[in-house]
Protein backbone atom coordinates (compact mmCIF):
# COMPACT_ATOMS: atom_id res chain seq x y z
CA UNK A 1 0.00 0.00 0.00
CA UNK A 2 0.57 3.63 -0.26
CA UNK A 3 1.75 6.02 2.94
CA UNK A 4 -1.23 7.41 3.73
CA UNK A 5 -2.86 9.64 1.99
CA UNK A 6 -1.51 13.19 1.52
CA UNK A 7 -4.91 14.95 2.80
CA UNK A 8 -4.35 12.72 6.09
CA UNK A 9 -0.48 13.72 6.39
CA UNK A 10 -1.35 17.38 5.99
CA UNK A 11 -3.94 17.54 8.31
CA UNK A 12 -1.96 15.24 11.44
CA UNK A 13 0.49 18.19 12.78
CA UNK A 14 -2.04 20.84 12.57
CA UNK A 15 -4.45 18.71 14.41
CA UNK A 16 -1.99 17.41 17.07
CA UNK A 17 -0.90 21.13 17.96
CA UNK A 18 -4.32 22.32 19.52
CA UNK A 19 -4.93 18.49 20.73
CA UNK A 20 -2.00 18.31 23.04
CA UNK A 21 -2.50 21.83 24.13
CA UNK A 22 -6.33 21.68 24.84
CA UNK A 23 -5.86 20.26 28.36
CA UNK A 24 -3.23 23.74 28.84
CA UNK A 25 -5.89 25.95 27.28
CA UNK A 26 -9.07 24.48 29.03
CA UNK A 27 -6.97 25.38 32.17
CA UNK A 28 -6.48 28.74 31.34
CA UNK A 29 -10.13 29.32 30.08
CA UNK A 30 -11.13 28.06 33.29
CA UNK A 31 -9.28 30.64 35.41
CA UNK A 32 -9.80 33.61 33.35
CA UNK A 33 -13.83 32.69 33.78
CA UNK A 34 -13.68 32.01 37.38
CA UNK A 35 -11.11 33.55 38.73
CA UNK A 36 -13.38 36.91 39.07
CA UNK A 37 -16.51 34.68 40.88
CA UNK A 38 -13.09 33.01 42.83
CA UNK A 39 -12.55 36.13 44.36
CA UNK A 40 -15.84 37.51 44.98
CA UNK A 41 -16.66 34.54 46.51
CA UNK A 42 -14.01 34.77 49.20
CA UNK A 43 -15.89 38.12 50.17
CA UNK A 44 -19.20 37.47 50.49
CA UNK A 45 -19.14 33.42 50.01
CA UNK A 46 -22.37 31.86 49.28
CA UNK A 47 -24.40 28.99 50.59
CA UNK A 48 -26.86 29.17 47.18
CA UNK A 49 -23.38 28.43 44.87
CA UNK A 50 -21.37 26.43 47.52
CA UNK A 51 -21.45 23.21 45.22
CA UNK A 52 -19.93 25.24 42.05
CA UNK A 53 -17.53 27.84 44.51
CA UNK A 54 -16.09 24.57 45.89
CA UNK A 55 -14.85 23.32 42.65
CA UNK A 56 -13.49 26.56 41.59
CA UNK A 57 -11.65 27.25 44.42
CA UNK A 58 -10.33 23.72 44.70
CA UNK A 59 -9.07 23.75 41.08
CA UNK A 60 -7.67 27.01 41.25
CA UNK A 61 -5.90 26.48 44.33
CA UNK A 62 -4.41 23.64 42.88
CA UNK A 63 -2.89 25.61 40.17
CA UNK A 64 -2.07 28.56 41.79
CA UNK A 65 -0.85 26.82 44.97
CA UNK A 66 -2.66 29.27 47.09
CA UNK A 67 -1.02 28.85 51.16
CA UNK A 68 -3.69 27.50 53.47
CA UNK A 69 -6.09 29.62 55.34
CA UNK A 70 -5.11 30.09 58.84
CA UNK A 71 -7.19 32.95 59.72
CA UNK A 72 -11.16 33.07 59.97
CA UNK A 73 -13.42 36.26 60.79
CA UNK A 74 -17.10 36.90 60.59
CA UNK A 75 -17.70 40.53 60.09
CA UNK A 76 -21.30 42.01 60.47
CA UNK A 77 -21.92 45.24 59.21
CA UNK A 78 -25.06 46.31 61.44
CA UNK A 79 -27.03 48.06 59.49
CA UNK A 80 -30.88 48.60 58.78
CA UNK A 81 -33.25 46.72 56.29
CA UNK A 82 -34.01 50.18 54.34
CA UNK A 83 -30.44 51.06 53.68
CA UNK A 84 -30.55 49.40 50.03
CA UNK A 85 -28.01 51.85 48.54
CA UNK A 86 -25.17 51.42 51.63
CA UNK A 87 -25.38 48.17 51.38
CA UNK A 88 -25.23 48.32 47.79
CA UNK A 89 -22.04 50.35 48.02
CA UNK A 90 -20.52 48.38 50.25
CA UNK A 91 -20.63 45.50 48.33
CA UNK A 92 -18.88 46.65 45.29
CA UNK A 93 -16.47 48.25 47.97
CA UNK A 94 -15.72 45.15 49.72
CA UNK A 95 -16.05 42.74 46.17
CA UNK A 96 -13.30 45.13 44.34
CA UNK A 97 -11.14 45.03 47.41
CA UNK A 98 -7.84 42.48 46.60
CA UNK A 99 -8.55 39.28 48.92
CA UNK A 100 -6.86 38.65 52.39
CA UNK A 101 -4.14 36.48 51.89
CA UNK A 102 -4.48 33.04 54.28
CA UNK A 103 -7.34 34.32 55.85
CA UNK A 104 -11.28 34.90 55.06
CA UNK A 105 -13.28 37.55 56.56
CA UNK A 106 -17.05 36.94 55.64
CA UNK A 107 -18.79 40.08 55.93
CA UNK A 108 -22.38 40.07 56.05
CA UNK A 109 -25.23 42.58 56.85
CA UNK A 110 -27.18 42.25 59.88
CA UNK A 111 -30.50 43.46 61.16
CA UNK A 112 -33.24 42.61 62.96
CA UNK A 113 -36.65 40.83 62.09
CA UNK A 114 -38.21 42.29 58.78
CA UNK A 115 -41.69 43.99 59.69
CA UNK A 116 -42.37 45.55 56.75
CA UNK A 117 -43.80 43.97 53.51
CA UNK A 118 -41.79 45.62 50.81
CA UNK A 119 -38.21 44.74 52.95
CA UNK A 120 -39.28 40.96 53.46
CA UNK A 121 -39.78 40.75 49.54
CA UNK A 122 -36.84 42.80 48.67
CA UNK A 123 -34.42 41.71 51.21
CA UNK A 124 -35.06 37.84 50.27
CA UNK A 125 -34.33 38.85 46.45
CA UNK A 126 -30.83 40.45 47.86
CA UNK A 127 -30.21 37.48 49.87
CA UNK A 128 -31.02 34.73 46.98
CA UNK A 129 -28.81 37.57 44.49
CA UNK A 130 -25.87 37.77 47.30
CA UNK A 131 -26.95 35.33 50.78
CA UNK A 132 -24.93 37.79 52.54
CA UNK A 133 -27.52 38.96 54.94
CA UNK A 134 -27.70 38.09 58.74
CA UNK A 135 -31.37 38.66 60.28
CA UNK A 136 -31.46 38.42 63.89
CA UNK A 137 -34.88 37.72 66.07
CA UNK A 138 -34.93 41.02 67.27
CA UNK A 139 -37.45 44.17 66.48
CA UNK A 140 -35.49 47.13 64.76
CA UNK A 141 -36.36 49.55 67.41
CA UNK A 142 -35.39 47.68 70.33
CA UNK A 143 -33.96 49.94 73.14
CA UNK A 144 -30.82 48.02 73.79
CA UNK A 145 -29.64 44.53 73.75
CA UNK A 146 -29.05 44.35 69.53
CA UNK A 147 -24.87 43.65 69.64
CA UNK A 148 -25.89 41.14 72.79
CA UNK A 149 -28.38 39.75 70.68
CA UNK A 150 -25.98 40.00 67.69
CA UNK A 151 -22.52 38.51 69.89
CA UNK A 152 -24.63 35.77 71.11
CA UNK A 153 -26.17 34.49 67.92
CA UNK A 154 -23.16 33.71 65.93
CA UNK A 155 -22.00 30.93 68.38
CA UNK A 156 -24.76 29.12 67.79
CA UNK A 157 -25.11 29.77 64.40
CA UNK A 158 -21.64 29.02 63.62
CA UNK A 159 -21.20 26.09 66.27
CA UNK A 160 -20.19 23.61 63.41
CA UNK A 161 -17.69 25.65 61.92
CA UNK A 162 -16.38 28.35 64.71
CA UNK A 163 -14.78 30.91 63.60
CA UNK A 164 -11.54 32.84 64.92
CA UNK A 165 -12.61 35.83 65.59
CA UNK A 166 -16.39 37.89 65.40
CA UNK A 167 -16.48 41.30 64.72
CA UNK A 168 -19.14 43.63 64.36
CA UNK A 169 -18.90 47.08 62.19
CA UNK A 170 -20.99 50.24 61.38
CA UNK A 171 -22.30 50.82 58.17
CA UNK A 172 -20.48 53.81 57.71
CA UNK A 173 -17.21 52.26 57.99
CA UNK A 174 -14.80 51.01 55.50
CA UNK A 175 -12.41 48.21 56.80
CA UNK A 176 -9.41 47.24 54.73
CA UNK A 177 -9.71 43.53 55.02
CA UNK A 178 -6.11 42.32 54.36
CA UNK A 179 -4.68 45.00 56.44
CA UNK A 180 -7.26 43.37 59.07
CA UNK A 181 -6.13 39.88 58.92
CA UNK A 182 -2.37 41.05 58.69
CA UNK A 183 -3.15 42.95 62.19
CA UNK A 184 -5.06 39.80 64.02
CA UNK A 185 -3.30 36.75 62.79
CA UNK A 186 -0.24 36.99 64.99
CA UNK A 187 -2.77 38.09 68.23
CA UNK A 188 -4.06 35.72 70.54
CA UNK A 189 -6.96 34.16 69.41
CA UNK A 190 -8.62 34.12 73.48
CA UNK A 191 -9.58 36.73 75.37
CA UNK A 192 -9.11 39.07 72.36
CA UNK A 193 -10.30 42.37 72.41
CA UNK A 194 -9.58 44.47 68.88
CA UNK A 195 -10.61 48.01 67.43
CA UNK A 196 -10.42 52.12 68.51
CA UNK A 197 -10.14 52.42 72.23
CA UNK A 198 -12.10 55.43 72.83
CA UNK A 199 -12.05 58.33 75.04
CA UNK A 200 -8.12 58.31 72.96
CA UNK A 201 -5.46 59.24 75.13
CA UNK A 202 -7.00 59.28 77.73
CA UNK A 203 -6.37 55.93 80.44
CA UNK A 204 -9.77 56.02 81.34
CA UNK A 205 -11.14 52.40 83.63
CA UNK A 206 -14.43 52.49 81.13
CA UNK A 207 -12.32 53.03 77.71
CA UNK A 208 -14.38 50.67 75.40
CA UNK A 209 -13.65 49.70 71.44
CA UNK A 210 -15.41 52.68 69.48
CA UNK A 211 -18.52 51.07 67.20
CA UNK A 212 -16.45 52.68 64.63
CA UNK A 213 -16.06 48.41 64.46
CA UNK A 214 -14.63 46.18 66.78
CA UNK A 215 -13.36 42.18 66.77
CA UNK A 216 -13.40 39.89 69.73
CA UNK A 217 -11.69 36.43 69.31
CA UNK A 218 -14.87 33.06 69.32
CA UNK A 219 -14.07 32.27 73.24
CA UNK A 220 -15.42 35.83 74.00
CA UNK A 221 -18.52 35.39 71.72
CA UNK A 222 -19.04 32.03 72.84
CA UNK A 223 -18.99 33.01 76.58
CA UNK A 224 -21.48 35.73 75.68
CA UNK A 225 -23.95 33.60 74.42
CA UNK A 226 -23.56 31.25 77.39
CA UNK A 227 -24.05 34.67 79.27
CA UNK A 228 -27.56 35.15 79.52
CA UNK A 229 -27.95 37.37 82.28
CA UNK A 230 -25.89 40.05 80.31
CA UNK A 231 -29.00 40.12 77.84
CA UNK A 232 -30.50 42.84 80.09
CA UNK A 233 -27.43 44.25 81.28
CA UNK A 234 -27.38 47.44 78.56
CA UNK A 235 -28.04 50.34 80.80
CA UNK A 236 -26.04 53.15 78.50
CA UNK A 237 -24.12 53.21 75.24
CA UNK A 238 -24.24 49.29 73.99
CA UNK A 239 -20.18 49.81 72.79
CA UNK A 240 -19.45 50.87 75.82
CA UNK A 241 -21.71 48.38 77.97
CA UNK A 242 -19.66 45.73 75.73
CA UNK A 243 -16.48 46.39 76.97
CA UNK A 244 -17.74 46.89 80.85
CA UNK A 245 -19.23 43.07 80.19
CA UNK A 246 -15.86 41.92 79.33
CA UNK A 247 -14.58 43.89 82.70
CA UNK A 248 -17.13 41.89 84.78
CA UNK A 249 -16.27 38.69 83.04
CA UNK A 250 -12.31 38.85 83.38
CA UNK A 251 -11.85 39.30 79.71
CA UNK A 252 -10.62 42.23 79.38
CA UNK A 253 -7.39 40.84 79.04
CA UNK A 254 -5.97 41.22 75.16
CA UNK A 255 -7.08 44.48 74.16
CA UNK A 256 -5.56 45.98 71.24
CA UNK A 257 -6.35 49.79 69.98
CA UNK A 258 -5.73 50.35 66.55
CA UNK A 259 -4.82 54.08 66.60
CA UNK A 260 -3.81 55.77 64.59
CA UNK A 261 -4.84 53.04 61.99
CA UNK A 262 -8.75 53.47 62.72
CA UNK A 263 -10.32 56.67 62.58
CA UNK A 264 -12.62 59.04 61.48
CA UNK A 265 -12.51 60.56 57.63
CA UNK A 266 -11.72 64.02 57.79
CA UNK A 267 -10.83 66.05 53.98
CA UNK A 268 -9.56 69.72 54.09
CA UNK A 269 -13.09 70.92 52.70
CA UNK A 270 -14.45 69.71 56.21
CA UNK A 271 -14.24 72.43 58.88
CA UNK A 272 -13.51 69.92 62.24
CA UNK A 273 -9.58 69.28 62.95
CA UNK A 274 -7.01 66.83 63.37
CA UNK A 275 -7.44 65.04 66.85
CA UNK A 276 -6.20 61.54 68.10
CA UNK A 277 -9.37 59.61 66.20
CA UNK A 278 -9.64 62.12 63.34
CA UNK A 279 -6.97 62.54 60.64
CA UNK A 280 -6.81 62.18 56.81
CA UNK A 281 -6.41 58.74 54.86
CA UNK A 282 -3.62 57.10 54.95
CA UNK A 283 -1.76 54.72 53.45
CA UNK A 284 -1.78 51.40 56.01
CA UNK A 285 -5.32 52.39 57.59
CA UNK A 286 -7.16 49.00 59.03
CA UNK A 287 -10.59 50.90 59.05
CA UNK A 288 -12.36 54.59 58.34
CA UNK A 289 -15.08 55.71 59.76
CA UNK A 290 -17.85 58.22 59.55
CA UNK A 291 -18.57 57.96 55.60
CA UNK A 292 -21.74 59.72 56.22
CA UNK A 293 -22.18 60.35 52.27
CA UNK A 294 -21.29 59.37 48.67
CA UNK A 295 -18.73 61.79 48.25
CA UNK A 296 -16.66 60.79 51.21
CA UNK A 297 -17.25 57.01 49.68
CA UNK A 298 -15.85 57.72 46.57
CA UNK A 299 -13.05 60.02 47.86
CA UNK A 300 -11.76 56.86 49.95
CA UNK A 301 -12.21 54.35 47.86
CA UNK A 302 -10.20 56.47 45.11
CA UNK A 303 -7.37 56.96 47.80
CA UNK A 304 -7.11 53.36 48.22
CA UNK A 305 -6.99 52.11 44.66
CA UNK A 306 -10.17 50.70 44.43
CA UNK A 307 -10.12 52.17 40.50
CA UNK A 308 -7.50 50.57 39.30
CA UNK A 309 -9.06 47.89 37.82
CA UNK A 310 -10.14 50.48 35.44
CA UNK A 311 -10.57 50.25 31.57
CA UNK A 312 -10.94 52.27 29.31
CA UNK A 313 -13.48 51.88 26.26
CA UNK A 314 -15.31 53.10 23.46
CA UNK A 315 -18.51 53.17 25.65
CA UNK A 316 -17.68 55.69 28.00
CA UNK A 317 -15.30 58.58 28.84
CA UNK A 318 -14.52 58.74 32.69
CA UNK A 319 -11.42 61.01 33.63
CA UNK A 320 -10.89 59.79 36.95
CA UNK A 321 -7.77 62.47 37.39
CA UNK A 322 -9.30 65.74 37.41
CA UNK A 323 -11.53 65.16 39.98
CA UNK A 324 -11.38 67.91 42.52
CA UNK A 325 -9.11 70.71 43.45
CA UNK A 326 -8.43 71.36 47.28
C1 LIG B 1 -23.86 19.41 44.08
O1 LIG B 1 -25.11 19.49 43.47
C2 LIG B 1 -25.58 18.26 42.96
C3 LIG B 1 -26.86 18.50 42.18
O2 LIG B 1 -27.62 19.52 42.78
C4 LIG B 1 -25.77 17.30 44.13
O3 LIG B 1 -26.24 16.04 43.66
C5 LIG B 1 -24.44 17.13 44.83
O4 LIG B 1 -24.62 16.29 45.97
C6 LIG B 1 -23.89 18.46 45.27
N1 LIG B 1 -22.56 18.29 45.80
C7 LIG B 1 -22.17 18.83 46.93
C8 LIG B 1 -20.76 18.59 47.30
O5 LIG B 1 -22.92 19.51 47.62
C1 LIG C 1 -37.66 35.09 68.53
O1 LIG C 1 -37.78 35.71 69.80
C2 LIG C 1 -39.07 35.58 70.36
C3 LIG C 1 -39.11 36.46 71.60
O2 LIG C 1 -37.98 36.26 72.39
C4 LIG C 1 -39.34 34.13 70.63
O3 LIG C 1 -40.62 33.96 71.20
C5 LIG C 1 -39.25 33.34 69.31
O4 LIG C 1 -39.41 31.97 69.56
C6 LIG C 1 -37.93 33.60 68.63
N1 LIG C 1 -37.95 33.02 67.31
C7 LIG C 1 -37.02 32.20 66.85
C8 LIG C 1 -37.19 31.73 65.45
O5 LIG C 1 -36.06 31.88 67.51
C1 LIG D 1 -2.28 53.43 45.03
O1 LIG D 1 -1.51 53.11 43.89
C2 LIG D 1 -0.42 53.98 43.69
C3 LIG D 1 0.20 53.61 42.35
O2 LIG D 1 0.42 52.25 42.24
C4 LIG D 1 0.56 53.80 44.86
O3 LIG D 1 1.66 54.66 44.69
C5 LIG D 1 -0.17 54.14 46.15
O4 LIG D 1 0.68 53.90 47.25
C6 LIG D 1 -1.44 53.32 46.30
N1 LIG D 1 -2.19 53.81 47.43
C7 LIG D 1 -2.52 53.06 48.47
C8 LIG D 1 -3.28 53.73 49.55
O5 LIG D 1 -2.23 51.88 48.57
Amino acid sequence: METPSPSFARVLPSRAIPLFLLPFLLVVIYLVVFSNDFKLHEVFGSSACNNGTTTSVQLADAYTAKPPVDLRVFLGVVTRPDFYERRALLRLAYSLQPPPARAVIDVRFVFCNLDKEEDRVLVALEIIAHDDILVLNCTENMDGGKTYEYFSTIPRLFADEPYDYVGKTDDDTYYRLAALADTLRNKPRHDLYHGFLTPCHQNLAWQYMSGMGYIVSWDIAAWISATEELRNDHDGWEDAVFAGWLRKGGRFKNVYGEEPRMYDYLDREMPDGVICFRHELMADTVAVHKLKDRLKWARTLKFFNATQGFKPSKMYHVDLYNLYRV
